[in-house]
């Protein structure tokens, strides 16, 4: 059994970065290919080779320029610099070829992909940026402005610019960026480009004359992940404290360009300037990836699209009753047996399964490669074992889990899973347990491990012979006081892990668990809050009926998702305001907010982005913008520019 293969993986980040620009040429009537390979990584190369595809191929090579042909073969082409050639971090190997078939008639003609090989023989990304030519300088732009020509999102804390009349061809960085400077650019680049594959790139590393120059300057007062943004007559001042900023600054500047290119009333500033920064240092989205299995390359895509909204959490649900989806060493089961839904597997098909099993689950390599990809982006992704209850498939896949003198159907959680939860009177509980959290820490960097604790039944345990004996010599006698117990001593395993324990609300349940570093997750009633709050907990803010995405948009019979929190339209769920929920006396405890998508009934992309989008921006925004800046007009008019799975 493995993970399912052939899924996309997150690719590898690029350290080098191809720009071509063509060229006419006196006899050549296809002109020329001008190339720029630059080294936006760390270390210098030298002795490499360069392969590119391109559907304009190079017939034959009179006029080569500092440049070796070394192969071509229908599309592909392999290529090298002059002997002895050195490519140090921030230089560009500038090279040209002729002869190609055909002159480019639109901006997909250029070079597709590329990758360089190493005198080694090891294999490089290469980012390859859009296809340009000279064009006559800044084009004007017409049409009646929007009321707010800036399409923003989230909106900055503070903006005063003046729309311009001009549309800058790309965004460039001025001569003597830094390798670190030019990688930001290309990795912002990268983004857009992964979201909207369709349309030009805001940025470029090869100034041609109607571009628009970038420089950076670091400020470390500016607040952590804060940027600001100055439009000067010939350049653009980015200025941040930390990378995170940055990135958001140039985030924020390709969001001006593609809605200025776009028209429909969206312009380019022409001078002012942003200062911008964080309302919540947790601005999060929790996916459930237990009910439906998301190949790597759709956690991949939603990384991009939380990073875009400048979401900083993804809150990774990977077990449940439905499946388990996280390979743990030394328990194959878990995943062989508790990934497996079907008509002849231990786990029956559930909502959106027929006759055909369904499976799919994150390998190791799976995870470090979305934990790299999600740490380029400024996200962390904290991972969620939802435990003792939502355990049907742990259960199933290790039979041993359960107390085998306990009724079946002893009692049912509120979803109708039976004896659905982890016991703390069993020996393999904790064995087991001590193998997840190994591999989680080892996994996941985040600080957090999420532990689930909710919705465990009212009768959890009270059927369970093993489970009574351990309550009498606790001296307990309710469910929640024995989970209570359990979340202290798994508390307690993480910390021996050097990690703080992330829980839903419930956790907080009875005596709840220590205080110190707990960080709950606030679902079921907003003022569930601050009562968590006023105990010590330092609390994010989920509340389902303004941010849980699986809640349908209206009251309506052919609406899609969820009903047993009302109806959540974006408007509302813009409308909802979580400084009226939490005192101003307890707010430091609020870390932030965040959305939430369960899965019983996104049973397509359609479905997951019906239900998803706008509505996140709309949450985003809440994480980010300082209260006093919302607005539902400025707002719902920017979210057509909103990005999708
Ligand atoms: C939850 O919605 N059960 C956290």
């Amino acid at each position: 059994m493995t993970n399912q293969q052939g899924a996309p993986g997150a690719p590898e980040a690029a350290c080098f970065h191809l720009d071509c620009l063509w060229q006419p040429s006196e006899g050549d009537p296809a002109g020329r290919f001008v190339f720029e390979l630059r080294n936006t990584g760390a270390v210098p190369v030298e002795g490499f080779r360069l392969v590119f595809t391109t559907l304009r191929f190079v017939e034959r090579d009179p006029s080569a320029d500092n440049v070796h042909l070394l192969d071509r073969r229908g599309y592909y082409h392999e290529v090298a610099p002059p002997e002895g050639f050195r490519l140090v971090p921030g230089s560009a190997w500038r090279f040209s070829l002729g002869g190609i078939t055909g002159e480019p008639q639109h901006r997909g003609e250029g070079i597709v992909s590329a990758y360089l090989t190493e005198a080694d023989g090891v294999r490089r990304a290469v980012f390859v940026g859009d296809l340009r030519r000279e064009t006559s300088g800044e084009r004007s732009v017409s049409g009646a402005m929007a009321a707010q020509p800036f399409a923003l999102i989230p909106w900055p804390a503070e903006v005063e610019m003046v729309p311009s009349d001009l549309l800058p061809g790309y965004l460039v960085p001025a001569e003597g960026a830094t390798a670190d400077e030019l990688s930001a650019v290309s990795a912002v680049t990268a983004l857009f480009r992964r979201l909207f594959p369709i349309e030009p790139a805001p940025f470029s590393l090869t100034a041609l004359p109607d571009d628009r120059l970038l420089r950076f300057a670091s400020d470390a007062s500016l607040d952590r992940e804060g940027y600001r943004l100055d439009f000067r007559a010939t350049d653009i001042l980015i200025t941040a404290a930390d990378a995170a900023g940055r990135q958001y600054a140039l985030t924020a500047l390709g969001q001006l360009l593609r809605a200025a290119r776009a028209g429909g009333g969206f312009r380019f500033p022409a001078d002012g300037h942003i200062a911008d920064r964080p309302r919540f240092a947790w601005r999060g989205c929790h996916l459930d990836t237990a009910r439906r299995f998301f190949p790597v390359g759709d956690i991949a895509r939603f990384l991009d699209c939380l990073a875009y909204l400048r979401i900083n959490v993804f809150h990774w649900h990977l077990t449940d009753d439905e499946a388990w989806r996280l390979e743990i060493r030394g328990y194959p089961e878990l995943t062989s047996v508790g990934s497996v839904r079907g008509p002849d597997a231990a786990l029956p098909p559930q909502l959106g399964d027929g006759a055909q099993p369904s499976s799919g689950f994150y390998s190791h390599a799976d995870v470090r490669a979305l934990v790299c990809r999600a740490s380029q982006l400024n996200i962390e992704i904290v991972p969620e074992i939802d435990i003792p209850g939502h355990s049907t498939a742990a259960l199933a896949a290790l039979p041993a889990l359960a107390d085998r003198n306990e009724p079946a159907g002893a009692y049912a959680s509120v979803q109708g899973f039976a004896n659905n939860a982890l016991n703390p009177a069993i020996d393999l509980t904790w064995t087991m347990l001590e193998a997840v959290f190994d591999d989680l820490a080892a996994l996941f960097p985040s600080p957090y491990l999420h532990v689930g604790g909710d919705e465990v039944a009212h009768g959890a345990w009270q059927s369970s012979p093993l489970a009574a004996r351990l309550m009498a010599d606790l001296g307990i006698d309710s469910a929640e006081a024995l989970q209570s117990h359990f979340m202290r001593r798994v508390q307690a395993m993480l910390a021996e892990r050097g990690r703080k324990l992330a829980g839903w609300n419930e956790v907080g349940n009875g005596e709840g668990v220590e205080t110190e570093g707990t960080l709950l997750t606030v679902w079921q009633k907003a003022a569930i809050g601050a009562g968590l709050a006023q105990r010590g907990y330092d609390i994010v803010m989920a509340p389902a009926e303004a941010y849980y995405l699986d809640i349908a948009h209206s009251s309506g019979w052919d609406e899609i998702g969820m009903s047993w929190a009302g109806a959540t339209s974006l408007e509302s769920t813009y409308a909802y305001e979580v400084g009226n929920d939490i005192p101003a006396e307890l707010l430091p405890r609020l870390k932030g907010i965040q959305a939430c998508l369960w899965t019983e009934l996104v049973d397509s992309r359609v479905h997951f982005n019906h239900l998803v989008f706008p509505r996140l921006t709309a949450v985003a925004e809440a994480g980010w913008t300082p209260a006093a800046n919302k607005n539902w007009e400025r707002f719902s008019a920017l979210t057509r520019f909103c990005p999708s799975l």
